[in-house]
């Protein structure tokens, strides 16, 4: 009770006495509207303890040993008040199905670590939950991961995993950034080369560019359209939304080397291009035709079939980082500079994003882009990543647009979590769990009506120097749990903040990422096969500038 993560809103007094204890005949009650987490609890936590969780035989009184789901609105979005007493067991009651989904979370985090796990370690649970009533809700509506799929693919397992895990600390976006120079992950039919040939490269740079080693194995993979259903469906069911990213108009070289068309074939010869294989901002782009829009209006056109709207309300565009070089050399793109009306390259860009912007708005979706679609103007329902520190965010924040703060000098988990000499490829800033912890989504000074357009927080986890799952586990863990606790918990000012109190919390915490498995990195630094000796990163030294 005293070690949850994130941590409720309000948690009542203890009412003595021994506790519930779930056995073989405590029953599962679910009103309806409640039914994902009536299949969650069953299939989580009877598993965990072996517990059939069976509904009541009609007719029969529970006689106090059961677990009852309810709704009532009354409580908000997202909320719940989970209540343990004797003689009536566990009532959750939520706000909404969420809202009953994430008090479950919360009953799964009392009955101690080895609810964690996927089959027994002893007949029933060891530990009883305490009597309490318990009243909680987030802070903010947008509480996310941004995987990377793209730099080093996650297999679908991996991702279903991963959403397994933002259920397990109340986060509710996952945003999968499905393309990049180096990859591309989503199977689109009427553009097959796409996952044919975009979807793989041949070798792969080993460490941060500056790294004079190659990885040989060719490397790659994608999810059929299938897959993508199925994550979606898996997320769904416990309630994460799904940001789908398809980066544009710059990080393309992956379409681009598989559809030679979509670059600017007047300043280069893009049928020599392949699937990228090393780091860094990359020159080719896409090319400001017709054929582009179309071509990426079919991408879209597939996205949103896969995508629904009910849980997929917003479509990422990418919009970061598109080097300017190649549409100031292209007769083609000062062509169509002119034709707009446009004064630059930075104005095409804009012209460019809006034109999905109101692609997407004409079809009941919100965009959201990197900070940089900010620069020309952007259509009213658009939203910001706030990447580049907090300036876009507030920028965009004044003017009336949602806006989720990810700055990368705070919550970009690729970076390092220590300074020292062991962290395997250590890359940009270091920001410790601590560091994360203080992290605060509303800078000072916002006006509450600018405030209010800071819808939430997400962490970033970028793939370059990660091959694999373990390593992502290392980077993710464990920051994402204190990314957690800021967007879902009421914590106060950052400076007074009870870390220490925070780190007490985690002990329990720890044993929870134990049993699920997660390669988190120990809080006495990396183990010695978490160290990746020799390989070159890229740190920063210093603290984080102000932005
Ligand atoms: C980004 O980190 N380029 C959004």
């Amino acid at each position: 009770m005293d070690n949850l993560i994130p941590a409720p809103l309000r948690i009542g007094a203890n009412t003595p006495g021994e506790g519930f204890l779930p056995d073989r005949s405590t029953t599962l009650t679910a009103q309806p509207g409640t039914e994902t987490t009536e299949r969650w609890l069953r299939a989580a936590l009877g598993a965990a303890f072996g517990l059939p969780l069976d509904p009541p035989r009609p007719g029969t009184k529970d006689a106090g040993n059961t677990v009852e789901l309810c709704l009532d609105p009354a409580l908000g979005p997202e909320s719940y008040r989970l209540v343990v007493a004797p003689g009536t067991g566990v009532r959750i009651t939520g706000g909404d199905s969420a809202g009953v989904f994430w008090g479950a979370q919360t009953l799964r985090q009392l009955l101690g670590a080895e609810a964690y796990r996927r089959a027994p370690v002893a007949s029933g649970p060891r530990r009883s939950v305490p009597f309490v009533e318990i009243e909680d809700g987030p802070r903010f509506a947008w509480r996310g991961l941004m995987l990377d799929v793209a730099r080093h693919f996650m297999r679908k397992d991996d991702v279903l995993r991963y959403l397994d895990l933002l259920a397990a600390h109340k986060l509710n976006v996952f945003h999968f950034h499905l393309t990049d120079d180096q990859g591309w992950r989503v199977e689109i039919k009427r553009h097959p080369r796409l996952t044919e040939t975009a979807s793989w490269r041949a070798r792969t740079k080993y460490g941060h560019r500056a790294s004079e080693l190659w990885d040989e194995t060719p490397h790659g993979g994608f999810y059929t359209q299938d897959d993508i259903r199925e994550i979606v469906a898996y997320a769904a069911e416990r309630h994460i939304r799904v940001v789908p990213e398809i980066d544009i108009p710059g990080h393309s070289q992956a379409a681009i080397s598989a559809y030679p068309e979509l670059g600017n074939t007047d300043v280069i010869d893009t049928s020599s291009l392949s699937v990228w294989d090393t780091w860094g901002i990359n020159p080719n782009v896409l090319a400001p035709t017709d054929n582009t829009l179309r071509f990426f209006e079919g991408v879209f056109e597939e996205l949103l079939d896969l995508f629904p709207a009910a849980t997929s309300p917003f479509i990422h565009i990418g919009g970061d980082e598109c080097p300017k070089d190649q549409w100031k050399a292209s007769a083609a793109a000062q062509a169509r500079i002119a034709e707009l009306g446009l004064r630059d390259e930075e104005e095409l860009q804009s012209w460019f994003i809006r034109h999905f912007d109101t692609w997407l708005t004409a079809r009941g979706r919100r965009l959201i882009g990197w900070d940089e679609i900010l620069e020309g103007g952007l259509a009213d329902g658009a939203a910001i990543s706030s990447w580049r520190g907090y300036a876009g965010g507030i920028a965009a924040a004044e003017a009336g647009h949602d806006v989720v703060m990810c700055p990368e000098q705070q919550v970009y988990l690729d970076h390092r979590q220590d300074g020292g000499a062991d962290e395997p490829m250590p890359i940009g800033y270091v920001r410790t769990l601590e560091d994360v912890y203080r992290f605060e989504p509303v800078p000072p000074g916002l006006s509450e009506e600018a405030a209010r357009h800071i819808i939430g927080t997400q962490a970033n986890a970028w793939a370059e120097v990660m091959q694999n799952r373990a390593r992502v586990d290392y980077q993710v863990f464990p920051r994402l749990a204190a990314l957690a606790e800021v967007a879902w918990s009421r914590l106060p000012a950052p400076e007074e903040r009870d870390f220490a109190g925070f780190e007490r919390r985690m002990e329990a915490h720890y044993a929870r990422l134990d049993a699920l498995g997660v390669d988190y990195r120990p809080p006495g630094g990396p183990l010695p096969w978490q160290r990746r000796p020799g390989i070159l990163g890229r740190p920063i030294e210093g603290p984080p500038p102000n932005v």
